[in-house]
């Protein structure tokens, strides 16, 4: 495929984006960016004292140690630099050109189909009950043995829930186009298989 093709893919918390990104990607042979990693990255660059904004102007996120940027400390570092303009404004060339590029792109996060590429071809707006997406995330950091109870989990998924809905910049929210996939009682491959017939459709 020569021409630009992105699916956005956007949503909350420990909704599925990740998984359901990651099958797409696959199976169209699409290149993936998870852009919840580059306000990782300048989370944890803002836990060990750096300027925010700056850290955003020099990311390389060929370099991102993905493991690292999972836990919960950085995790809640990257909802707070992720509501300052300048620092998301940083980001912005960076993730539009990667969702232009030949071949077709994947991107997941809060604001692709709203802000970064509202042009997308397909947009996707993956949710679920919040104690759903905690007790997920809850397994996922188990599996890590990173162990918070699942109690503390959940307040910090609502915790982040509300930082990305209420700030004034790019907000979380569908976009126009959206259809809203709500995976709270459904498998994980009911919903890459509703994903991937959804850009079938409009390839
Ligand atoms: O994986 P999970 O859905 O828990 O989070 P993530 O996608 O890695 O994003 C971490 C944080 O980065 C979010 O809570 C947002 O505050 C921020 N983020 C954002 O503001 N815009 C994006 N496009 C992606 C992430």
């Amino acid at each position: 495929m020569k021409e630009p093709f992105t699916v956005a893919i956007d949503g909350p918390a420990a909704a599925g984006k990740g998984t359901i990104s990651r099958a797409i990607a696959a199976h169209f042979e699409f290149a993936h960016l998870d852009t919840g990693l580059l306000y990782r990255a300048v989370g944890s660059k803002f836990l060990t004292g750096a300027d925010p904004i700056k850290a955003a102007h020099c990311l390389s996120p060929d370099t991102f140690d993905d493991k690292s940027l999972r836990g919960s400390e950085v995790t809640q570092a990257a909802s707070k630099v992720a509501t300052i303009p300048e620092v998301r404004a940083a980001l912005l060339d960076f993730q539009r050109a990667f969702a232009r590029r030949a071949g077709g792109a994947v991107l997941d996060g809060r604001d692709i189909a709203t802000v970064v590429v509202p042009q997308s071809e397909v947009q996707l707006f993956i949710t679920a009950s919040p104690e759903v997406r905690a007790r997920r995330r809850w397994s996922e950091m188990c599996e890590r043995g990173d162990e918070l109870p699942y109690d503390q989990v959940l307040k910090e998924v609502r915790l982040r829930d509300t930082r990305d809905t209420d700030r004034t910049t790019a907000p979380l929210k569908p976009g126009i186009q959206a259809c809203i996939i709500d995976t709270t009682e459904m498998s994980v491959e009911d919903a890459v298989a509703i994903a991937i017939s959804k850009v079938e459709a409009k390839r």
